[in-house]
């Protein structure tokens, strides 16, 4: 149980005093701790002059659709000095996910770690650690983020760069000398073991994160446990989550961790700058310089992909699902940026003096105006949505080559509200491609309501003949966000046993609005317990 006001708060970072919009006076906002079948309750105040809906980045939201949060999607947004109260059971999952505003750019400020331990008298898959430590890398702009989306989306140019990176709402003293001592610090004592819980709430980068001379063992991705993995340094797509042990079995001495982008956008402008905060031992003399890791180089691709592809899940642990072996419905889903028609009468600065725009399978998804696409089907209103989303067949053409696409006419993605309808308990089997429509990008795509398995990933085409092969049936990740290789594709799958009305979109938070989304509406099952109940009385209209 909790409430959670949100509200204006004025913090002062890299020397500018800012006004954001913030959760009970905190940023990054409060941390939830709850066990594994916990049931929460948050009530939401907004405060706020904005719109607001809250997201539980990765629960699953059995039954309890109503409370997954993306604006008009599972509700309208509660307005202005309303409140709406977040109600569901945390179950079948253990592991950091987190909390974000999910509308316009909010989720900038309005962001939070929720963390799942095991029930009572149950224990991790590894040793129980001596502390643990939420490690939120964000995202910071020197202005009011709303106005930062709205100017894009006005212009249709690419939203200007975030300012700095940060490690817990702290830049770190790489940034301008005025703010060095905003920064993170994280004491520990030798020889104990901790859990990090790292989380990349950044809005529109991949960030490597590395501690200098220290190991790090991969635990969990994105709330499922993994046979444990070594590593010098991690990668994390914005969305995703990842579970680190740390042991402190350095001399005592101060140590810098840092973080930096993994910029995989072949010459597109990124923020490249550095965050960092100290891990300190204790009785570290003070005047010590900490060391400094080396992160991989911004554009280092192999290092990232080895990372996010040799990670194994951890087969018969805590809440270990086997992959779904028999696949009811295949899908063959383009993702990849477009260009939209500039308006009359209106200079727009996206390339060729158009509008930025995205598209999954050449269409540009718009969200509903007058009622919630959970709402219309829960009521079964029409109208509001389509259920004619295109799944295409594999290898049309040479996807990942810049030259021949631009001149296609995907180059203007039509728009609508599609959506893919599918029976309660489906196994989808669906394979992302990326294009080099207008830039090659590896696109963060995140799904709610479901996790999945991740089967295989590459670069280039998807070449089913080839690349089924590769298929890990056996111990694969599990997943509720994938970031599908730069010019590369990936293979997921998921079973449709949760009715109710599910995005699946890029998680880079200026790609949304642009369009690379769509919808699964999910029937309800032939049980009362797999049909999703009526809506809460307080869920905010339209
Ligand atoms: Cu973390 Cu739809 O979002």
């Amino acid at each position: 149980m909790g409430r959670h006001s949100v509200q204006n708060l004025t913090v002062n970072r890299l020397c500018n005093k800012q006004v954001i919009t913030a959760v009970n006076g905190s940023f990054p906002g409060p941390t939830i701790r709850v066990r594994e079948g916990d049931t929460l309750i948050v009530h939401v105040y907004n405060k706020s002059p904005y719109n607001l809906t809250i997201h539980w980045h990765g629960v699953f939201q059995k039954l309890s659709g109503w409370a997954d949060g993306p604006n008009m999607i599972t509700q309208c947004p509660i307005r202005p000095g309303s409140k709406y109260t977040y109600k569901f059971r945390v179950i079948e999952q253990e592991g950091t996910l987190w909390w974000h505003a999910h509308v316009s750019f909010l989720r900038a400020t309005v962001y939070g770690a929720l963390i799942i331990r095991p029930r009572e008298g149950h224990s991790y898959p590894f040793p129980k650690p001596y502390r643990e430590v939420p490690i939120l890398l964000g995202e910071w702009w020197n202005a009011n983020v709303v106005d930062v989306q709205s100017q894009a989306l006005a212009t249709g140019a690419v939203p200007n760069l975030s300012n700095a990176f940060t490690i817990n709402g702290r830049p770190g003293d790489l940034y301008p000398i005025c703010s060095r001592n905003q920064i993170y610090k994280l004491k520990v004592e030798q020889g104990k073991t901790y859990l990090l819980r790292i989380i990349n709430a950044a809005l529109n980068n991949q960030l490597f994160y590395k501690i200098a001379n220290h190991k790090l063992t991969v635990v969990a991705l994105d709330a499922s446990y993994t046979t444990p993995y070594v590593t010098d340094m991690v990668v994390a797509a914005p969305g995703q989550t990842i579970d680190v042990l740390l042991t402190a079995d350095q001399p005592v001495g101060s140590y810098y961790m840092a973080a930096r982008p993994y910029a995989s956008a072949a010459g597109a402008p990124f923020d490249n700058t550095t965050t960092r905060g100290i891990l300190v031992y204790d009785g570290a003399p003070s005047s010590a310089t900490p060391l400094m890791p080396v992160l991989p180089a911004f554009n280092d691709t192999p290092t990232a992909h080895k990372f996010y592809s040799n990670i194994i899940g951890l087969v018969n642990g805590p809440h270990w699902v086997p992959v779904p072996l028999k696949v009811d419905y295949n899908m063959f889903v383009t993702i990849g940026l477009a260009l939209d028609v500039c308006p009359a009468n209106t200079t727009c600065q996206g390339p060729l003096a158009t509008k930025f725009s995205a598209s999954m399978n050449n269409e540009s998804f718009v969200l509903p105006i007058k009622l919630s696409m959970l709402q219309a089907f829960f009521s079964k209103v029409g109208g509001v949505y389509t259920t004619d989303f295109p799944a295409y067949p594999p290898v049309q053409f040479d996807y990942t080559n810049a030259s021949i696409n631009n001149n296609l006419p995907l180059l203007f993605a039509p728009k609508g509200t599609k959506v893919t309808k599918l029976k309660f308990n489906t196994t989808v089997e669906l394979v992302f491609q990326n294009t080099a429509i207008i830039g090659i990008e590896n696109h963060p795509m995140h799904l709610h309501g479901y996790n999945f398995h991740v089967l295989a990933q590459g670069f280039g085409n998807y070449n089913p003949a080839v690349d089924r092969k590769k298929f890990n049936f056996i111990n694969p990740q599990i997943r509720n966000t994938i970031a599908v290789p730069v010019g590369g594709w990936a293979v997921i799958r998921f079973q449709a046993n949760n009715p109710g009305v599910w995005i699946m979109h890029c998680h880079l938070d200026v790609h949304l609005p642009w369009g690379l989304a769509t919808v699964f509406v999910v029937e309800n099952g032939p049980t009362p317990t797999t049909t999703l109940p009526p809506p809460p009385a307080d869920l905010p209209q339209c």
